[in-house]
Protein backbone atom coordinates (compact mmCIF):
# COMPACT_ATOMS: atom_id res chain seq x y z
CA UNK A 1 0.00 0.00 0.00
CA UNK A 2 1.72 3.40 -1.12
CA UNK A 3 1.66 6.25 1.38
CA UNK A 4 1.24 9.52 0.09
CA UNK A 5 0.84 12.35 2.91
CA UNK A 6 -2.01 12.71 5.08
CA UNK A 7 -2.64 15.88 3.58
CA UNK A 8 -5.62 16.01 1.62
CA UNK A 9 -5.93 18.07 -1.73
CA UNK A 10 -6.40 21.81 -1.54
CA UNK A 11 -11.01 22.14 -2.18
CA UNK A 12 -12.91 24.51 -2.44
CA UNK A 13 -16.03 24.60 0.46
CA UNK A 14 -16.19 25.25 4.09
CA UNK A 15 -14.29 23.62 6.86
CA UNK A 16 -15.00 22.89 10.57
CA UNK A 17 -13.43 25.28 13.14
CA UNK A 18 -13.81 24.41 16.65
CA UNK A 19 -11.64 27.10 18.86
CA UNK A 20 -11.61 26.30 22.52
CA UNK A 21 -15.19 24.85 22.93
CA UNK A 22 -16.11 24.43 26.33
CA UNK A 23 -19.48 23.17 27.30
CA UNK A 24 -20.70 22.26 30.55
CA UNK A 25 -24.37 20.56 31.22
CA UNK A 26 -26.13 20.85 34.63
CA UNK A 27 -28.71 18.71 36.17
CA UNK A 28 -30.27 18.45 39.35
CA UNK A 29 -27.73 16.43 40.29
CA UNK A 30 -24.65 17.03 38.79
CA UNK A 31 -22.65 19.12 36.26
CA UNK A 32 -21.07 17.76 33.48
CA UNK A 33 -17.98 18.85 31.18
CA UNK A 34 -18.75 17.37 27.68
CA UNK A 35 -16.37 19.72 26.07
CA UNK A 36 -13.26 20.93 27.76
CA UNK A 37 -12.09 23.66 25.77
CA UNK A 38 -11.69 21.51 22.61
CA UNK A 39 -9.92 22.73 19.22
CA UNK A 40 -10.58 20.92 16.03
CA UNK A 41 -9.75 22.35 12.01
CA UNK A 42 -10.93 20.51 9.48
CA UNK A 43 -10.15 21.59 5.99
CA UNK A 44 -12.12 21.97 3.39
CA UNK A 45 -12.96 18.89 1.57
CA UNK A 46 -11.15 16.92 4.43
CA UNK A 47 -12.60 13.46 5.86
CA UNK A 48 -11.91 13.57 9.93
CA UNK A 49 -13.18 10.29 12.02
CA UNK A 50 -14.23 11.08 15.56
CA UNK A 51 -13.74 8.55 18.09
CA UNK A 52 -13.68 7.79 21.51
CA UNK A 53 -15.72 6.18 24.93
CA UNK A 54 -19.48 7.07 24.95
CA UNK A 55 -20.29 10.22 27.00
CA UNK A 56 -16.81 11.87 25.51
CA UNK A 57 -18.70 14.46 23.92
CA UNK A 58 -18.76 13.55 20.54
CA UNK A 59 -22.45 14.15 19.53
CA UNK A 60 -22.09 17.59 21.78
CA UNK A 61 -19.48 18.29 19.70
CA UNK A 62 -21.74 18.22 16.37
CA UNK A 63 -24.42 19.62 17.91
CA UNK A 64 -22.45 22.89 18.27
CA UNK A 65 -21.32 22.75 14.67
CA UNK A 66 -24.51 22.64 13.27
CA UNK A 67 -26.09 25.45 15.87
CA UNK A 68 -28.07 23.02 17.55
CA UNK A 69 -26.66 24.13 20.82
CA UNK A 70 -24.13 26.90 22.18
CA UNK A 71 -20.61 27.04 23.56
CA UNK A 72 -19.93 28.49 27.40
CA UNK A 73 -16.88 29.32 26.04
CA UNK A 74 -15.04 29.51 22.36
CA UNK A 75 -16.41 29.35 19.06
CA UNK A 76 -17.75 27.18 16.42
CA UNK A 77 -17.13 28.10 13.04
CA UNK A 78 -18.08 26.63 9.40
CA UNK A 79 -16.72 28.00 6.44
CA UNK A 80 -16.08 31.20 8.63
CA UNK A 81 -19.30 31.19 9.87
CA UNK A 82 -21.46 30.53 12.88
CA UNK A 83 -23.21 27.27 12.68
CA UNK A 84 -26.73 28.25 12.85
CA UNK A 85 -25.78 30.77 10.05
CA UNK A 86 -24.29 27.81 7.98
CA UNK A 87 -27.18 25.53 8.93
CA UNK A 88 -29.69 28.13 7.69
CA UNK A 89 -27.86 28.58 4.29
CA UNK A 90 -27.95 24.65 3.63
CA UNK A 91 -24.22 24.71 3.90
CA UNK A 92 -24.61 21.26 6.82
CA UNK A 93 -25.98 18.54 6.53
CA UNK A 94 -26.42 15.62 8.81
CA UNK A 95 -26.98 11.97 9.10
CA UNK A 96 -27.43 10.21 12.58
CA UNK A 97 -27.81 6.48 14.13
CA UNK A 98 -31.67 6.41 13.51
CA UNK A 99 -32.32 7.19 10.35
CA UNK A 100 -35.50 8.83 11.32
CA UNK A 101 -37.28 8.48 8.07
CA UNK A 102 -41.06 9.25 7.59
CA UNK A 103 -42.60 6.48 6.87
CA UNK A 104 -45.49 7.36 5.13
CA UNK A 105 -43.06 9.13 2.65
CA UNK A 106 -41.38 7.15 -0.35
CA UNK A 107 -38.04 7.12 -0.61
CA UNK A 108 -38.05 10.52 -3.13
CA UNK A 109 -39.86 12.16 -0.97
CA UNK A 110 -37.65 12.10 2.58
CA UNK A 111 -34.74 12.54 0.56
CA UNK A 112 -36.68 15.59 -0.58
CA UNK A 113 -37.30 16.77 3.19
CA UNK A 114 -34.57 19.09 3.67
CA UNK A 115 -35.35 21.03 0.87
CA UNK A 116 -39.09 21.30 2.03
CA UNK A 117 -37.47 22.43 5.24
CA UNK A 118 -35.29 24.95 3.95
CA UNK A 119 -38.49 26.08 1.50
CA UNK A 120 -36.90 25.12 -1.69
CA UNK A 121 -38.67 23.62 -4.29
CA UNK A 122 -38.61 19.86 -4.69
CA UNK A 123 -39.51 20.40 -8.40
CA UNK A 124 -36.87 22.41 -8.99
CA UNK A 125 -33.96 19.38 -7.47
CA UNK A 126 -36.19 16.66 -9.00
CA UNK A 127 -32.93 15.96 -11.06
CA UNK A 128 -30.49 16.08 -8.29
CA UNK A 129 -32.88 13.92 -6.24
CA UNK A 130 -32.90 11.24 -8.85
CA UNK A 131 -29.10 11.87 -9.32
CA UNK A 132 -28.33 11.01 -5.73
CA UNK A 133 -30.75 8.02 -5.79
CA UNK A 134 -28.49 6.38 -8.25
CA UNK A 135 -25.82 7.57 -6.07
CA UNK A 136 -26.92 5.80 -3.37
CA UNK A 137 -28.04 2.95 -5.34
CA UNK A 138 -31.57 2.89 -4.72
CA UNK A 139 -33.00 3.48 -8.40
CA UNK A 140 -35.30 0.51 -8.18
CA UNK A 141 -36.86 1.75 -4.72
CA UNK A 142 -37.58 5.65 -5.65
CA UNK A 143 -41.35 5.25 -4.50
CA UNK A 144 -40.91 2.38 -1.80
CA UNK A 145 -41.90 3.26 1.79
CA UNK A 146 -39.08 3.40 4.38
CA UNK A 147 -40.81 0.25 6.08
CA UNK A 148 -40.12 -1.71 2.96
CA UNK A 149 -35.97 -1.52 2.75
CA UNK A 150 -33.63 -2.85 4.84
CA UNK A 151 -31.70 -1.36 7.65
CA UNK A 152 -28.59 -0.49 5.18
CA UNK A 153 -31.01 0.77 2.38
CA UNK A 154 -32.55 2.89 4.89
CA UNK A 155 -29.20 4.46 5.90
CA UNK A 156 -28.38 5.05 2.19
CA UNK A 157 -31.81 7.10 2.06
CA UNK A 158 -30.93 9.26 5.48
CA UNK A 159 -26.98 9.94 3.92
CA UNK A 160 -28.54 10.74 0.36
CA UNK A 161 -31.14 13.01 2.18
CA UNK A 162 -28.10 14.85 3.96
CA UNK A 163 -26.65 15.09 0.79
CA UNK A 164 -29.85 17.03 -1.01
CA UNK A 165 -29.20 20.23 0.21
CA UNK A 166 -25.54 20.28 -1.06
CA UNK A 167 -24.06 20.69 1.70
CA UNK A 168 -20.29 21.59 2.28
CA UNK A 169 -20.04 20.24 5.29
CA UNK A 170 -21.66 16.40 6.13
CA UNK A 171 -21.44 15.67 9.50
CA UNK A 172 -21.96 11.73 10.08
CA UNK A 173 -23.22 10.60 13.51
CA UNK A 174 -22.68 6.95 13.94
CA UNK A 175 -24.45 6.32 10.91
CA UNK A 176 -24.13 2.46 10.45
CA UNK A 177 -23.84 1.74 14.37
CA UNK A 178 -26.99 0.21 13.68
CA UNK A 179 -26.02 -2.37 11.49
CA UNK A 180 -24.01 -5.48 11.14
CA UNK A 181 -20.41 -6.03 10.74
CA UNK A 182 -20.79 -7.03 6.62
CA UNK A 183 -23.05 -4.30 5.65
CA UNK A 184 -21.08 -2.01 7.88
CA UNK A 185 -18.21 -2.87 5.67
CA UNK A 186 -20.28 -2.63 2.45
CA UNK A 187 -21.51 0.87 4.06
CA UNK A 188 -17.98 2.04 4.67
CA UNK A 189 -16.69 1.32 0.95
CA UNK A 190 -19.80 3.07 -0.60
CA UNK A 191 -19.54 5.80 1.85
CA UNK A 192 -15.86 6.18 0.75
CA UNK A 193 -17.21 6.09 -3.23
CA UNK A 194 -20.16 9.21 -2.23
CA UNK A 195 -17.73 11.28 -0.78
CA UNK A 196 -14.74 10.73 -3.25
CA UNK A 197 -17.60 11.94 -5.74
CA UNK A 198 -18.65 15.05 -3.88
CA UNK A 199 -15.83 16.09 -1.90
CA UNK A 200 -18.03 17.16 1.12
CA UNK A 201 -16.28 18.19 4.23
CA UNK A 202 -17.18 14.96 6.12
CA UNK A 203 -16.80 14.76 10.17
CA UNK A 204 -18.01 10.98 11.15
CA UNK A 205 -18.29 9.57 14.83
CA UNK A 206 -18.01 6.14 14.71
CA UNK A 207 -17.50 3.49 17.42
CA UNK A 208 -15.32 1.33 14.64
CA UNK A 209 -11.46 2.05 14.63
CA UNK A 210 -11.24 -0.04 11.68
CA UNK A 211 -14.42 2.24 9.78
CA UNK A 212 -12.59 5.28 11.03
CA UNK A 213 -9.25 4.11 9.45
CA UNK A 214 -10.32 2.99 6.67
CA UNK A 215 -12.77 6.31 5.60
CA UNK A 216 -10.89 9.36 7.27
CA UNK A 217 -7.44 11.08 6.49
CA UNK A 218 -7.48 12.41 10.25
CA UNK A 219 -8.64 10.53 13.25
CA UNK A 220 -8.97 12.26 15.95
CA UNK A 221 -9.15 10.66 19.57
CA UNK A 222 -11.14 11.82 22.61
CA UNK A 223 -11.53 10.78 26.38
CA UNK A 224 -14.53 11.21 28.96
CA UNK A 225 -14.94 13.55 31.96
CA UNK A 226 -14.01 15.87 30.72
CA UNK A 227 -14.31 15.17 27.22
CA UNK A 228 -11.24 16.56 25.55
CA UNK A 229 -8.53 15.71 22.48
CA UNK A 230 -6.17 13.24 23.13
CA UNK A 231 -4.84 12.58 20.19
CA UNK A 232 -4.59 13.38 16.17
CA UNK A 233 -3.97 10.47 14.07
CA UNK A 234 -2.73 10.83 10.03
CA UNK A 235 -3.81 8.12 7.87
CA UNK A 236 -1.61 8.64 5.15
CA UNK A 237 -3.16 5.61 2.97
CA UNK A 238 -4.19 6.70 -1.13
CA UNK A 239 -7.74 6.77 -2.19
CA UNK A 240 -10.10 5.08 -3.81
CA UNK A 241 -8.81 3.03 -0.89
CA UNK A 242 -9.32 -0.99 -1.63
CA UNK A 243 -10.95 -3.55 0.43
CA UNK A 244 -8.04 -5.34 0.80
CA UNK A 245 -6.91 -2.68 2.51
CA UNK A 246 -8.67 -3.60 6.44
CA UNK A 247 -6.30 -6.95 6.34
CA UNK A 248 -3.06 -4.94 5.70
CA UNK A 249 -0.19 -4.94 8.03
CA UNK A 250 -0.04 -1.31 7.95
CA UNK A 251 -4.01 -1.04 8.23
CA UNK A 252 -3.93 -2.89 11.41
CA UNK A 253 -0.72 -1.55 12.88
CA UNK A 254 -2.67 2.40 12.57
CA UNK A 255 -5.92 0.82 14.14
CA UNK A 256 -3.37 -0.62 17.08
CA UNK A 257 -2.34 3.69 17.54
CA UNK A 258 -5.59 4.57 17.35
CA UNK A 259 -7.09 1.69 20.29
CA UNK A 260 -3.80 2.81 22.39
CA UNK A 261 -4.82 6.29 22.20
CA UNK A 262 -8.49 5.50 22.96
CA UNK A 263 -7.54 3.03 25.94
CA UNK A 264 -4.60 4.50 27.21
CA UNK A 265 -4.49 6.93 30.26
N1 LIG B 1 -28.91 17.95 27.07
C1 LIG B 1 -28.07 17.42 27.99
N2 LIG B 1 -28.32 17.59 29.30
C2 LIG B 1 -27.50 17.09 30.24
N3 LIG B 1 -26.39 16.40 29.97
C3 LIG B 1 -26.08 16.19 28.66
C4 LIG B 1 -26.91 16.69 27.61
N4 LIG B 1 -26.36 16.34 26.42
C5 LIG B 1 -25.24 15.66 26.72
N5 LIG B 1 -25.07 15.58 28.06
C6 LIG B 1 -23.95 14.93 28.75
O1 LIG B 1 -22.75 15.34 28.13
C7 LIG B 1 -21.85 14.25 27.98
C8 LIG B 1 -21.49 14.08 26.52
O2 LIG B 1 -22.63 13.60 25.81
P1 LIG B 1 -22.58 13.25 24.26
O3 LIG B 1 -23.95 12.84 23.86
O4 LIG B 1 -21.96 14.36 23.52
O5 LIG B 1 -21.59 11.99 24.27
P2 LIG B 1 -21.13 11.04 23.06
O6 LIG B 1 -19.65 11.08 23.01
O7 LIG B 1 -21.87 11.40 21.83
O8 LIG B 1 -21.60 9.60 23.60
P3 LIG B 1 -22.14 8.31 22.76
O9 LIG B 1 -20.93 7.67 22.18
O10 LIG B 1 -22.77 7.47 23.82
O11 LIG B 1 -23.13 8.79 21.75
C9 LIG B 1 -22.52 13.05 28.61
O12 LIG B 1 -22.04 12.89 29.91
C10 LIG B 1 -24.00 13.43 28.62
O13 LIG B 1 -24.65 12.84 29.72
MG1 LIG C 1 -23.31 10.41 20.63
Amino acid sequence: MSRTGAAPDVVPGAGIELRGVTKTFATRTAKTTALDAVSLFCPPGSFTALIGPSGCGKSTLLRLALGLETADAGEAMIGGEKPVIAARKGVTGIAFQDPALLPWRSVTDNIALPLDLLGRSKAEHAGKIEDLIRLVGLSNFAHSLPGELSGGMRQRVAIARALVTDPQVLFLDEPFGALDQILRRQMNIELQNIWLRNRTTALLVTHGIDEAVFLADTVVVMHARPGRIVKTIAVPFERPRPVSLFSSPEFHLLCDEVAEALHGG
